[in-house]
């Protein structure tokens, strides 16, 4: 079996609570900060709206899909994740693609920037941020390599590129939606976001098993729990993750904090500006995206059995739905939904957590927002380990708001709002205004509305 991660690293455990004291958050995180009264709310809305016995229906179910989920994944390995050519952007994706996009709920495609010119984009943004290295904000602390440079002119030489912007349209399609009212469309909106340049040798160890797009919210906003209807009433495999139209008004942002956007992205992604691969500071993906966030999001329903030995038979768990008790694993309300083996046993996150293929530069990966992902905490390359932070995001009301208020910040000097950031880009020696952006990509920036 090919992807499968070398050594487990030492990711926070988000526990499995067999006794009332011990079932809020994981001890190795002690100083999480959290209000139990929306804890308690979430549950108790979820559990009023679609009743205990349709949530016990949907977790045996789950669970026993995840059987043959996981199975699947292991037998495969990374030979799971689609692949496509450089040829997909033209073409568009084929229904073989397609159907397996949409069971995965990730793809890589090849090529989107030929080679040589990713790598020259990389050699003038390594240039550009050391440059402005004193200004540039970054971040881990004790060995920065993330950063937060949101409008330099490398980046936006690879959004505004017209096989990036057609891929975008591409990715946006995946998802379906009412074309006939509303302004909700697959023309693609320019969500910035950073860049990461990782060293050799750096490991890290500061973005687990995560999915963003909020964490506590999903149960907790009336809308974004609409989203997962079909799963709380009993019967996941109903559920749809590509439906726009029901997703497009979900709270993300339900609880403010920064690693929630209001921004609904059809998929995160990523561009890469250099080659990586297993242990080289890449991505690790769960290729699954119906079951997978359906156990998710029903586990802080059910309380394992006492006998570790039962923990894998989802019909020893008990439903809990106590008002005095209320263990939502890994939700953070400040944090993206994190996971753990502890926690969610049945994903078997150990096997199925699998490295992306090898990635040249220009290649680019995306994976759905309820994807869960994790951070290569290796990275043993030979060459700095580069991407460029760059989502798909469908035209919605929504999305509208923010991108437009992103452009006006853009151009007065600011640096977008679900950033947070205080720097004044335009500062920046190198930096280029937004003079030679193409009309198709002015519009994904923002300008036309
Ligand atoms: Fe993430």
């Amino acid at each position: 079996m090919t992807g499968r991660i070398h050594q487990w690293p030492s990711w926070p455990e988000f526990g499995v609570e067999n006794s009332l004291s011990s079932d809020r958050y994981s001890v190795s995180e002690p100083n999480q900060t959290y209000n139990d009264k929306y804890y308690q709310e979430a549950k108790k809305a979820v559990i009023t709206e679609y009743g205990p016995e349709n949530l016990k229906e949907a977790w045996i179910r789950v669970c026993k899909q995840l059987e043959s989920v996981t199975n699947e994944i292991i037998s495969q390995g990374t030979g799971i994740i689609p692949v496509c050519s450089a040829d997909a952007v033209e073409k568009g994706f084929s229904l073989e693609e397609l159907a397996r996009i949409k069971k995965t709920g990730c793809v890589v495609v090849r090529e989107v920037i030929p080679k040589e010119e990713a790598r020259a984009i990389y050699k003038e943004i390594h240039n550009y941020i050391k440059d402005n290295r004193d200004v540039i904000c970054s971040w881990p602390a004790d060995a920065p390599y993330m950063f937060e440079v949101y409008d330099s002119p490398m980046q936006n030489a690879i959004r505004s590129n017209p096989r990036h912007l057609k891929l975008q349209r591409l990715l946006n399609n995946v998802w379906h939606y009412n074309t006939t009212e509303g302004d909700t469309s697959s023309d693609p909106l320019i969500f910035y976001d950073g860049v990461r340049d990782r060293p050799p040798g750096q490991y890290f160890l500061g973005l687990g098993p995560h999915i963003d797009a909020g964490s506590l919210a999903r149960w907790s906003g009336p809308k974004y729990r609409k989203v997962y209807e079909a799963i709380f009433s009993g019967h996941p495999e109903d559920y749809d993750a590509w439906d726009l139209e029901i997703r497009k008004e979900a709270e993300q942002d339900f609880y403010k904090a920064p690693p929630h956007t209001r921004v609904l992205r059809s998929f995160q992604g990523w561009t890469a500006l250099t080659s990586s691969g297993r242990r080289e500071g890449c991505i690790l993906l769960y290729p699954n995206i119906k079951s997978s966030i359906a156990y998710v999001l029903l586990r802080p329903f059910f309380r394992p059995p006492k006998d570790e030995a039962d923990i894998m038979n989802a019909s020893k768990w008990t439903f809990d739905d106590s008002d005095s008790t209320h263990f939502f694993p890994g939700s953070d309300i400040e944090q993206s939904q994190r996971l753990s083996r502890s926690s969610h046993p049945h994903l078997r996150l150990e096997e199925c957590l699998v490295h992306v293929p090898q990635i040249d530069p220009g290649d680019t990966v995306w994976w759905h927002t309820d994807l869960c992902h994790a951070v290569d905490p290796e990275q043993t390359g030979a060459e700095h380990a580069s991407v460029a932070f760059i989502p798909s995001c469908p035209t919605t009301s929504v999305n509208k708001v923010y991108v437009k208020k992103q452009l006006e910040d853009t151009l007065a000097g600011r640096q977008p709002e679900d950033m947070q950031g205080k720097v004044n880009e335009q500062l920046f020696k190198g930096y280029q205004k937004h003079t030679v952006l193409s009309e198709e990509a002015r519009r994904a920036f923002g300008y036309y509305f």
